[in-house]
């Protein structure tokens, strides 16, 4: 019989620590139920202790999901401990996860404690978490370099104190597959492990390892991996979901191992990760890219003509990606609309399939063919945006080379639709239409925030192609990224800064 392995998914925690990928409550708990869909065991929903904002991110996580433990990240220190309680307990199941570097050189430079310090800490620590649940998980921060013995010797200390998941974490992503494997064979000779205890990995990617030394540590008996979705994460990211869950799926005759993962909700969740940070997936990223099933060389093509695993490994459908292809138009009644959008991996109420089957209409009016990004844009606008503090009712730009500079005119919306609205209008020059459009819309909001980072995709093919614009801003110490889909690049852009300064305004208001 097969074991089991728990996927414990730190998207919302690890992952969110990736440059750009702040997400507010809502985008958070609209995440955390798409995991849920998606079939993971655990999901770590951030460090209650980092600030006010996490700790009620993570508390709203936590009582917004049915079916899925919810782990709290802290420190081996007791405010800490009891924060991120506060934060999780009321999940359907609670964990507290603490963790306290165990390598040399974290010991002396960044902690400043002996090894027996140590020790104690993570006994305390461990101990005091135990208090409030026995679902306790105790980290070896650089466990990778850290000594094999000493890790025997923190790990039984944490055991005997309660804890119950013992991650082992290849913190700077500097582990070799061959050698994490005698790394954890190691551990699980040495160490006075109960019925219940599991082992744990967490790998980064930063030689680009870190689904590789996973599975190697799966292969060598852990039993919960920690990976995060599309491997967004610190630095280089951590091991990617879908590529874990791919491999122990596609390889089940390697690794005789069983994992409760919806692997048909694989693509959505990497599609609605990349709506929510407004970064795209890559085209060559493995499993999800938009290359990964398609064939170029012309001996592939004849190959896959006549037998899809000539060059094939897995199904396209497998990671729920269009197989039955519902094409929207029209002449689509709201039943194949509803059906397009679940694909989608979205989940609408009646009222919602009536917006959405109006929207496609009018887009259908303006556009031959209807692409799912357009059906996805279009939930996202009608069904998921959050009420808006401005909004941009209507431009034009002129685009000089002579002696007229580019020059936008901008009208926006300000207040609550059906509301008090106030209309501003202004026109402002700039270096390029783009620029001129976006200090039109600085000069009505009142302030500036500057451009981080400004990218453009064409998000479906033809000549009525879609323009992606994504940006992403700062202003006053918060973040946000904003994106938007339009026939033109400019206006595009334009919506894309307005939604990031409205989701900058969402941000300042949760932290205060
Ligand atoms: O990379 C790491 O070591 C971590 C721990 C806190 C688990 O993220
Ligand atoms: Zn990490």
């Amino acid at each position: 019989m097969s074991d089991k392995i728990m996927i414990f998914d730190t998207t919302l925690r690890d992952g969110e620590q990736s440059p750009g990928a702040t997400m507010n409550i809502d985008e958070k708990i609209r995440m955390a139920r798409q995991l849920e869909t998606l079939g993971v065991d655990i999901i770590e929903a951030g460090f209650p202790i980092a600030s006010q904002g996490d700790f009620e991110s993570v508390k709203s996580i936590a009582e917004s999901v049915t079916n899925l433990q919810v782990a709290g990240l802290c420190r081996s220190v007791t405010k800490d401990i009891d924060r991120c309680w506060e934060a999780v307990k009321n999940a359907p199941e609670g964990r507290i996860h603490t963790f306290l570097a165990t390598s040399p050189i974290h010991m002396e430079y960044k902690l400043g404690k002996t090894p027996d310090q140590v020790v104690e800490m993570a006994e305390a620590a461990v101990k005091h978490a135990a208090k409030y649940t026995s679902n306790v998980e105790f980290s070896a921060e650089d466990a990778s370099r850290s000594d094999w013995d000493f890790l025997v010797r923190v790990f039984n200390t944490a055991i005997k104190a309660g804890a119950r998941t013992l991650n082992v974490p290849d913190t700077v992503g500097y582990t070799q597959p061959h050698e994490f494997y005698e790394m954890i064979r190691f551990l699980m000779e040495k160490l006075e492990m109960k019925s219940d205890t599991v082992i744990s990995v967490h790998c980064h990617n930063d030689l680009g390892l870190a689904v590789a030394n996973s599975l190697a540590a799966i292969r060598a008996g852990a039993r919960q991996v920690e990976c995060t979705v599309s491997g967004i994460g610190e630095r280089a990211g951590n091991a990617a979901l879908e590529e874990v869950v791919m491999a122990l799926n596609t390889r089940k005759d390697l690794y005789d191992i069983d994992c409760d993962v919806v692997t048909e909700q694989l693509y959505p969740s990497c599609r609605r990760l990349s709506q929510i940070i407004g970064q795209p997936i890559p085209p060559y990223k493995a499993i999800v890219g938009t290359n990964a099933f398609a064939h170029e060389s012309g001996v592939h093509q004849d190959g896959v003509i006549k037998n899809r695993q000539t060059y094939e490994i897995m199904t396209a459908e497998s990671i729920g990606r269009q197989g039955t292809e519902i094409v929207i138009g029209k002449h689509s009644g709201s039943h194949a609309i509803k059906r397009k959008v679940e694909e989608l991996g979205y989940t609408l109420q009646d009222d919602q399939v009536e917006a959405m089957f109006s929207a496609v209409k009018e887009l259908a009016d303006k556009k031959e063919r209807i692409h799912d990004e357009d059906v996805e844009a279009l939930v996202l606008e009608k069904v998921y945006r959050r009420r808006d503090k401005f909004r941009l009712r209507d431009m034009s730009v002129f685009s000089g080379t002579g002696e007229v500079p580019p020059h936008a005119a901008v009208v926006m919306e300000f207040g609550d639709e059906g509301g008090d609205v106030e209309v501003r209008k202004n026109t402002a020059f700039g270096r390029g239409t783009i620029d001129a459009v976006f200090s039109s819309i600085y000069d009505l909001i009142g302030y500036r925030a500057s451009l981080e980072s400004y990218t453009v995709n064409a998000v479906t093919s033809g000549t009525d192609a879609l323009a992606g614009v994504a940006v992403r801003i700062t202003h006053d110490g918060f973040k946000a990224v904003g994106r938007a889909n339009d026939e033109d690049v400019v206006r595009a852009s334009a919506l894309a800064l307005v939604n990031a300064l409205n989701r900058l305004e969402i941000t300042r208001e949760e932290r205060k």
